[in-house]
């Protein structure tokens, strides 16, 4: 790793160690190593607690231990190692890339990172007045336009209905018909099939890895756009020579970043990559595993995250943060919190019951962060969410496994490297587009439609009552 980056590759090492010294490492391997004998009996609990969806080689989140694994590998070792594109790469194909195979993917992604089009659409809404979330699923639904076979089959003009281009007039009487229905013959028919059957092989339905990596890169190109758009400025390019990291921050602010901030913007776009059977992945699934397309899976998976349970708890953690305001009411507020039965956010998780592994690398990069901007204000808020951590976890730490996750101190690095609230959580898909895409194409491998039960307990035999009388 080049000097610069040395502070923060430390930090994350500092924090690896402390983990380690709390995971048990062998006792993990003990149980995922054991051979799983089917059937397998498990108690199922409300929002699906405890069911299994499908078998993976992509992820292992153990709550108990508080350590999370991609493709075997422990996070600690890809934050403090390795790039978000190559963590993106070791998601989808199931190893890391040599040289080689990263130059060609990190080509993709550049390639790709070119919106034009989608981009122009985009802009045609008022994205000033919408939710940054919405703006970004919105810009992925553009992004399909043609990508797949079914657009493309839906796209051929049907000549029976067409204007003959001998006609010069079209009669009165007659239903005008629309401009996108006129074929005009002097069109080399043949002049688009390269690129239909370029489209087909490429990004059919959810099986072209490539249409992976378009949304891969695309998604950062949107938040980036929707980033500049929402605040009055231009969309810039990509820039080729950068990486994703720094492309996404570049794309946002207009400057090439320092090479800290990209390689801390690097860890936390890794740390975010994938997480299991979460609910964003799991919509993106059951949406694929009906045979629709990546493009409205990836859709399904940014609209579930926006939600403030999920990957919305992020802009929310900075608005507790600023209620509360001043380090000596933490205890204040927390007691009114608990009185009220109020959610603290931030805290929590479903399947950690111990200490989130993200949050241990994102608290001492806030930290860091915070401390090195010199900004009072942040500075405070950092007071202010230490405190609060330590009071939650001294009453629902050991009684209810409830601790900071992910969400707690991502908002406030993200606003210490100047990144406004409203763009944390698109920031959170700009990563798991990563891991929703290989979730997506390793269950396509053997898709079954999903089709949970729901047990019925209401009424069954009413008898009809007419309008008149009810
Ligand atoms: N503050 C206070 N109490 C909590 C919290 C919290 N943040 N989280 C859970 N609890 C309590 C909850 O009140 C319940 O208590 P009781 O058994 O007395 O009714 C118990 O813990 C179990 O909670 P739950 O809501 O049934 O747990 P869940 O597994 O359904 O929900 C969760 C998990 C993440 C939605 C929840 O912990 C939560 O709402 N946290 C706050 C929002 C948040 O930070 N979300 C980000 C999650 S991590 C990243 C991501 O997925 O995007």
């Amino acid at each position: 790793m080049p000097k610069t980056f040395e502070n923060i590759t430390n930090i994350v090492l500092e924090a690896a160690d402390k983990a380690r010294k709390e995971i048990d490492a062998d006792k993990i391997s003990s149980y995922v190593s054991a051979p799983v004998e089917w059937p397998v009996e498990c108690t199922v609990g409300p929002g699906l607690e405890g069911a299994i969806a499908c078998e993976t080689k992509i992820g292992y989140v153990s709550g108990k231990q508080g350590n999370l694994v991609y493709r075997g590998y422990n996070i600690f070792d890809l934050c403090a190692h390795s790039t978000y594109e190559e963590v993106a790469y070791l998601l989808l194909h199931g190893n890391l890339p040599n040289a080689e195979r990263l130059s060609e993917f990190k080509s993709k992604l550049a390639e790709f990172r070119y919106l034009p089009k989608t981009l122009r659409l985009l802009m045609g809404f008022p994205l000033e007045d919408m939710n940054a979330m919405a703006a970004l699923r919105m810009g992925t639904n553009l992004m399909r336009q043609h990508q797949t076979e079914r657009d493309l089959m839906q796209a051929k003009v049907d000549r029976t209905k067409v204007i003959s281009s001998d006609d010069d007039s079209v009669d009165t009487h007659e239903k005008v018909r629309g401009e996108q229905r006129a074929v005009y013959e002097f069109r080399d028919p043949k002049a688009n099939r390269p690129a239909r059957r370029k489209a087909k092989r490429d990004l059919q339905q959810a099986k072209g890895v490539e249409s992976c990596y378009h949304l891969i890169a695309g998604v950062s190109t949107l938040t980036a756009a929707i980033a500049r758009i929402q605040r009055g400025s231009l969309p810039i390019e990509p820039d080729p020579e950068l990486g994703h990291a720094a492309n996404l921050l570049y794309m946002m602010t207009g400057k090439r970043p320092t090479r800290e901030a990209e390689r801390v913007m690097d860890i936390a776009l890794i740390l975010h990559a994938d997480h299991g059977m979460n609910a964003s992945t799991f919509a993106a699934m059951v949406v694929a595993s009906t045979l629709s397309d990546i493009y409205f899976s990836i859709g399904s998976g940014i609209a579930a995250l926006n939600g403030p349970l999920h990957g919305g708890a992020n802009e929310e953690v900075l608005k507790t943060l600023r209620e509360i305001a001043d380090p000596k009411r933490v205890d204040g507020w927390y007691a009114s919190a608990r009185k009220n039965r109020r959610k603290i956010m931030g805290f929590g998780h479903r399947v950690y019951k111990a200490y989130d592994p993200r949050a241990r690398v994102l608290a001492p990069l806030a930290d860091y962060l915070v401390n090195k901007s010199g900004d009072a204000e942040a500075k405070n808020l950092l007071k202010i969410a230490s405190g609060l951590e330590t009071r939650v976890v001294a009453d629902l730490g050991a009684s209810k496994g409830i601790f900071p996750n992910v969400d707690f101190y991502s908002g406030l690095m993200y606003s210490s490297m100047g990144i406004p609230s409203e763009m944390f959580t698109p920031i959170f898909a700009v990563s798991r587009v990563a891991g929703w895409t290989a979730r997506v194409l390793e269950y396509m491998k053997s898709n079954r439609i999903f089709r949970p039960r729901a047990t019925y307990v209401g009424e069954i035999s009413r008898g009809f009552t007419p309008l008149a009388d009810r």
